[in-house]
Parts: C-alpha cells; sequence; structure tokens
C-alpha cells in the first residue's frame, strides 16, 4: 500500500479514479465540497437536500459530474458539523477503505483531513486518517484452504488532497501508515491459531522484526538462559506445557536519539499463547479466545514495528515474557510457593493468575536498562471487563505524570484508556500464610489486586500498567484481535520524542 499527499486547490480540475469529500448532515459544506459543488452547479447541494443522509461513515457515488474532471466523486458522511471529530474522522476514512475494498477499486483520493476537526492540528487529522484507513484494509486469511480464502483489499494507492505544501501533513500521513501496519502487524498475532502462534513462533517474528528494520535488534532466550536468570516466578508457568517458552527482547534504537540523557521507554507485554487456566482449568466454553492472552506481546511487536517504520527519535524496548498456560503432569499446582527473580517467594493459589507471574519477572528485568518509564501491557484480568466493558483499556500508574500523559495519549488516538487506583489498602488482599505474597488477591476489584501484584516489581523506575483485557479484541461475529493499544502506546511516544 501506498500512501501520498498532494497539494492542490483546484479539487475540480483533479483527475482522480474515485475522489472522497465530506459532507456534513443539514446541508453544511465542507470546504472541499463547496469547492465541487460549485465546479457542478450545485450538484452536491441537491443531492444533499433529497438523496443522501450525510451520517458519520454513509457514502454515495456521483459519476460524471460535470464541471469535474474525477471519474466518480463519493460523498463521505461526516455527520453534524458542530459534532464532527476525531471519531468522526476515524469513521470516515475507515469508510472510504471499505468502500474502495468491496468495489475492487485500486485507487483513492481523499480530501478530507484539511477539513477542520475540534482543536486537531494537521499533523494529527492527517495520521488518524492514514491509520483509519490503512488498518481498515486488514483482513485475516491466514488459516483458510485455498477455495475459502478472503479476498485482500484490491487498494493500492491512497492519495491525501491538503491545499497547499505541508511537511506537517505529509508527516502524519507516513506516522499514520506506520501506525496501521503496526496494529496489522498486532491483529495478525493475535488471530493466528494457538497451534501456530507458540512462544517459538513469537521468538521467530522477533527476529523477522530485526531481519525487516536495521534500527531494530532482537534477542530470544530460551529455557536454560531464563533459568540462569533465575526467572521461577515465569518458569512456574511454562512448566505444563510441552511449548518451550521464549523471553523476547526487541530493542529499538533510534537513528536520531532526541533524549540523549534519558534511559529508553520499556514496553513490557504478556505473551501467554494460549491459557487454559493450568491446573485451576477454565471452563470450556469460549476457551478458545484465550488465543489472545497474548495480545499484550502483539502489541508491544505492532508498537515497535510501528516506531521502527516512522523512525522515532526516542530509544524504545520491547519485553515479551513467552509461554503456554497448560495443565500436564509437571504443571505448577494450587499451593506451590515459586521465587521471583527479584527475590520475593509468591504462593500460587490459582494456576489461572498466570500473566502476573510471567510479568513480574519480565518487570524486574527491566530494571537493567535504567528506563526512564515502564509500561506493560496485558490481558490480564476477566475483572477488569467487569469494570469497564469493551471500551476502556484499564490504566493503573504509580506515577501521575506517566499516568496523565498515557491518558492525553489516549484520547489524541482515540484508543480510550481509563484511570484505575492503586491504593495501598489493597494490597492486603495478597497477604499469604506461606509466602511473601499470594498470586489472587479474592473477588473484590480483582482487576485492582492485579495490577497491586506487579506494582511490587516496579519500585525501581515509573511505571504504568494496561489491562487490555477487554478491549484487545471483539466477540461474536466479528471476532478478530483489534490492534488496541498500538494507537494509545504510538501516540504516547510520538509525544515523548517530541516533548
Ligand atoms: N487471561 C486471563 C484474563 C482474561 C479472562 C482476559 C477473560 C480476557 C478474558 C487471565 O490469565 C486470568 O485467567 N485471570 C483470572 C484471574 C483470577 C484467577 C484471579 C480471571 O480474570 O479470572
Ligand atoms: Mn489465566
Ligand atoms: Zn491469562
Amino acid at each position: 500500500m501506498e500512501f501520498n499527499t498532494h497539494s492542490t486547490r483546484a479539487l475540480q480540475q483533479l483527475k482522480a479514479s474515485a475522489l472522497f469529500i465530506g459532507v456534513y448532515t443539514d446541508n453544511e459544506l465542507t470546504a472541499a465540497a463547496d469547492i465541487i459543488n460549485r465546479a457542478s452547479n450545485d450538484g452536491i447541494t441537491a443531492i444533499l437536500k433529497s438523496e443522501f443522509k450525510a451520517t458519520a461513515g454513509n457514502t454515495l457515488i456521483l459519476r460524471n459530474l460535470e464541471g469535474v474532471r474525477a471519474e466518480r466523486v463519493i460523498l463521505v458522511g461526516l455527520g453534524k458539523k458542530e459534532d464532527y471529530n476525531a471519531n468522526t474522522l476515524l469513521k470516515a476514512h475507515a469508510a472510504i477503505a471499505a468502500y474502495c475494498t468491496e468495489r475492487s477499486l485500486k485507487e483513492a483520493t481523499c480530501a478530507i483531513i484539511e477539513e477542520p476537526c475540534q482543536d486537531l492540528d494537521i499533523q494529527l487529522r492527517a495520521r488518524l486518517a492514514a491509520r483509519a484507513l490503512g488498518n481498515a484494509l486488514y483482513k485475516y486469511d491466514g488459516t483458510f484452504s485455498k477455495e475459502n480464502r478472503p479476498t485482500q483489499s484490491s487498494l493500492q494507492k491512497v492519495t491525501f488532497i491538503i491545499e497547499r505544501k505541508d511537511d506537517k501533513a505529509k508527516l502524519g500521513v507516513i506516522q499514520g501508515a506506520a501506525i496501521a501496519n503496526g496494529m496489522k502487524t498486532t491483529r495478525q498475532l493475535g488471530n493466528l491459531p494457538p497451534n501456530i502462534c507458540t512462544p517459538t513462533y513469537l521468538g521467530e517474528q522477533a527476529k523477522m522484526l530485526a531481519k525487516e528494520f536495521k534500527s531494530i535488534k532482537a534477542e530470544v532466550l530460551e529455557k536454560k538462559q531464563i533459568e540462569a536468570l533465575n526467572m521461577g516466578s515465569f518458569l512456574s508457568v511454562a512448566a505444563g506445557s510441552d511449548q518451550p517458552p521464549r523471553f523476547i527482547v526487541l530493542k529499538y534504537t533510534a537513528a536520531n536519539n532526541r533524549k540523549k540523557d534519558e534511559g529508553p521507554i520499556v514496553l513490557v507485554g504478556k505473551g501467554v499463547t494460549f491459557d487454559t487456566g493450568g491446573i485451576s482449568l477454565k471452563p470450556g466454553a469460549g476457551m478458545d479466545e484465550m488465543k489472545f492472552d497474548m495480545c499484550g506481546a502483539a502489541s508491544v511487536f505492532g508498537t515497535l514495528r510501528a516506531i521502527a517504520e516512522m523512525g522515532l527519535e526516542r530509544d524504545v524496548i520491547g519485553v515479551i515474557p513467552a509461554t503456554e498456560n497448560m495443565p500436564n503432569g509437571h504443571a505448577t499446582k494450587p499451593g506451590d510457593v515459586v521465587t521471583s527473580m527479584s527475590g520475593q517467594t509468591i504462593e500460587v493459589l490459582n494456576t489461572d493468575a498466570e500473566g502476573r507471574l510471567i510479568l513480574c519477572d519480565a518487570l524486574t528485568y527491566a530494571e537493567r536498562f535504567k528506563p526512564s518509564a515502564v509500561v506493560d501491557i496485558a490481558t490480564l484480568t476477566g475483572a477488569c471487563i467487569v469494570a469497564l466493558g469493551h471500551v476502556n483499556s484499564g490504566l493503573y500508574a504509580s506515577d501521575d505524570n506517566l499516568a496523565n500523559d498515557l491518558l492525553a495519549a489516549s484520547k489524541r488516538a482515540q484508543d480510550p484508556a481509563w484511570r484505575m487506583p492503586l491504593d495501598d489498602a489493597y494490597q492486603d488482599q495478597l497477604k499469604s500464610n506461606f509466602a511473601d505474597m499470594a498470586n489472587i488477591g479474592g473477588m473484590p476489584a480483582g482487576s485492582v489486586t492485579a495490577a497491586c501484584f506487579l506494582s511490587r516489581f516496579t519500585k525501581a523506575y515509573r511505571w504504568a500498567h494496561l489491562d487490555i483485557a477487554g478491549t484487545a479484541w471483539t466477540q461474536g461475529k466479528e471476532k478478530g484481535a483489534s490492534g488496541r493499544p498500538v494507537p494509545l502506546l504510538t501516540e504516547y511516544l510520538l509525544a515523548q520524542q517530541d516533548s
């Protein structure tokens, strides 16, 4: 896929095969629609009055408009002018992608990003537009027989029209395209079945990413090396599986690091490639969805791809503990006590609370990078879904500035997150009579106590935790990985580069 910008004010002169322009409900015209409308003797206003409701994402084709050189002009609804916002902008550009895919179009020319949208600057508008369009082209086709394989979108080239040459708009489009590619990586890894996407496979993908980008180096540690690091907690989860674990480190080194005296930002992703619950076995219904229990890891892959592709000027390190959680004869049992890399001991009261057991050792490992901040991303608790549903990711942070930076990024990226509490008082629920702590805190505030558990391993740096159990994938007919929170994370890293 090729993304471009092209500057012109004479939209009516543009020789495009498909020109997409925005229109509002209540007969308001965007600047682009106004140009086309004038050139075509009110060809747009006539249609807006009668045949087309410009609700967000609605489309209508107009062929051979007189006075307009584009073969087709496609109206894209932006809703009410006063309500036009980042979310509508995303919807409109996803609708453009769907339109082109359905009609097997190869090229799209989009004249929407110049339209003012709340307080968003042109770079952010361009970034959101390119991301939404690129991401909407993703279609999983990994594991079908030839006859049933879904066809991929025919769209090959997208041109965003701007009024005059503008490096900010260009940069925004490049960044948005990179974020879309990152989201696609995340979705693909999430969607692949767990018999293919094993810890070993993730390790291979890390090597592949490093091959593709000179700025990324991959280290893939095997069981012996993980043992040498004393990651007893991580290994206790891997114990019950015939698939060997992997501990993956992805190092992105910026060609031009703008923050030389600050440490790197470390992203830690939960990589449970299948979560049966272990000996504390999960119920059977819907268990297939536990293939998505590596979506935190997948979001680290996706974010690293995105920043490498856009050439972020800030160092970032990805850390991924990858394992299955299975119940074989070597499996960890409820009541077992394990020793984490930090030296703290843990009574495993429930083997299904395995995410925190692998993350705690990865968080201890992260200390060696002297990070300026560490953010872990995990499909950690069903309780987070009870609290926040499928809209907001749960955000926890030991540091208010870090929390606010992440919340601001989440808003800009339209990838919602909601801050949750970490009061010390919750820590009491993790008390064990037989070890430094238990790995579960009982029914109340299950998402909070999971975060509290992690916090005990993060004293050496500024830390935040994203519980993406409710947001990493969609259920039902459209079942599949969402690519979240790659937009949030990338937006945060961009802000850390610029601030
Ligand atoms: N991977 C699950 C969390 C999860 C469940 C994510 C459902 C998305 C949908 C995690 O490993 C888990 O099993 N957590 C337990 C913790 C409990 C035993 C304290 C849970 O949430 O039930
Ligand atoms: Mn579990
Ligand atoms: Zn899990």
